[in-house]
């Protein structure tokens, strides 16, 4: 079962209150959902989307002793003003954003998401469309598939790992490739983790972040979002957004530092011609991580940052 990440400061910043209109876009195993909706009994309301139907089954078995106070959709986030005019949702209270793969679909050998675990190179949170991690690594030219393993991954070895891996295709399952990007760098002496324990990564940690985020469109998705989420807050509704890694983050802290300034003109133009208005106000200054705590019983939590903006009321 996945355990959920900040759950406490999540339940902190969007402040769950009876009557109120919940949108949590990732709802996975349901974990921040029962807790927004335990703090907002006895009439809450929660809308929960997620693109895996295998999560939202587990999620529909979690939230259901809440009743009809819980709504689960099948749908990506990304189509949020969409789906929120199909289903006639009203404005909410409070959105968040946990993005990332969840546990169950990390350790299920057939998605393919993890080097851990011998399976087909899938990775697709939505198994039912789109490409897999097999059709990348065996279609892309050499070219293409460095840069998206630079690009996603930040893999400074990236024309290395493209060549070995365009020399071994074709590539069909998750141990193989692994063994081929172990192969073609050295091992890495480690990094530093939270605390200053020394923490080694697996040599094909950058290469699979790199794959899954390009099948899943992630970050693309990710900006899609943004302000669609902030369009269908309430005023005084706060926007939660968990990112696992340092290229969502910078996207969810230049959106939020955007949309919380008046001028969005270069600095060096003295007159504003942009007339930007800014619609939030940033709750979190910094963004907030886990405990040593929290790590220490979930170190799949060691690299969350969550940020959170409140619409303004005018
Ligand atoms: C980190 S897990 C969420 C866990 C959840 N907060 C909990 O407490 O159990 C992320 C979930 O979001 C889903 N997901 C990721 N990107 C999505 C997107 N663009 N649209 C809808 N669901 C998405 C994944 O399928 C996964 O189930």
């Amino acid at each position: 079962m996945h355990t959920p990440v900040l759950l406490q400061e999540v339940i902190k910043a969007l402040q769950p209150q009876s009557g109120g209109i919940y949108i949590d876009g990732t709802v996975g195993a349901g974990g921040h959902a029962a807790a927004i909706l335990g703090d907002s009994a006895p009439d809450g309301r929660l809308f929960g989307f997620d693109q895996d139907e295998s999560a939202l089954e587990i999620a529909r078995n979690r939230l259901a002793e809440f009743g009809d106070r819980v709504h689960l959709l099948h749908t990506n986030f990304e189509k949020l003003d969409q789906t929120v005019r199909q289903y006639q949702i009203p404005r909410a209270d409070g959105i968040l954003l946990d993005i990332g793969v969840s546990s169950m679909q990390l350790e299920r050998p057939e998605r393919g998401f993890s080097f851990q675990y011998d399976g087909p190179l899938d990775m697709r949170m939505d198994p039912l469309t789109g490409q897999t991690a097999a059709d990348l690594v065996n279609h892309l030219p050499q070219d293409e598939l460095a840069n998206l393993i630079y690009r996603y991954g930040e893999e400074p070895r990236s024309r290395r790992i493209a060549r070995a891996i365009v020399k071994a295709r074709p590539i069909w399952q998750t141990a193989e490739l692994a063994q081929i990007v172990a192969g073609a760098i050295p091992a890495k002496r480690g990094k530093r983790g939270k605390g200053g324990g020394k923490r080694k990564i697996h040599p094909a940690t950058r290469t699979f972040q790199a794959l899954r985020v390009a099948v899943n469109d992630e970050l693309g998705a990710l900006e899609r979002v943004l302000p669609q989420a902030i369009n269908q807050l309430k005023p005084g509704g706060r926007l939660a957004v968990i990112s696992f890694n340092s290229l969502e983050d910078r996207i969810v802290k230049q959106y939020f530092r955007r949309e919380a300034q008046d001028c969005i003109c270069p600095p060096e133009q003295l007159i504003c011609a942009c007339k930007h208005k800014a619609l939030v106000n940033i709750i979190t200054k910094k963004p907030i991580t886990p405990s040593f705590v929290e790590i220490d019983a979930n170190p799949r939590a060691r690299s969350a940052k969550l940020r959170v903006v409140e619409l303004k009321r005018v």
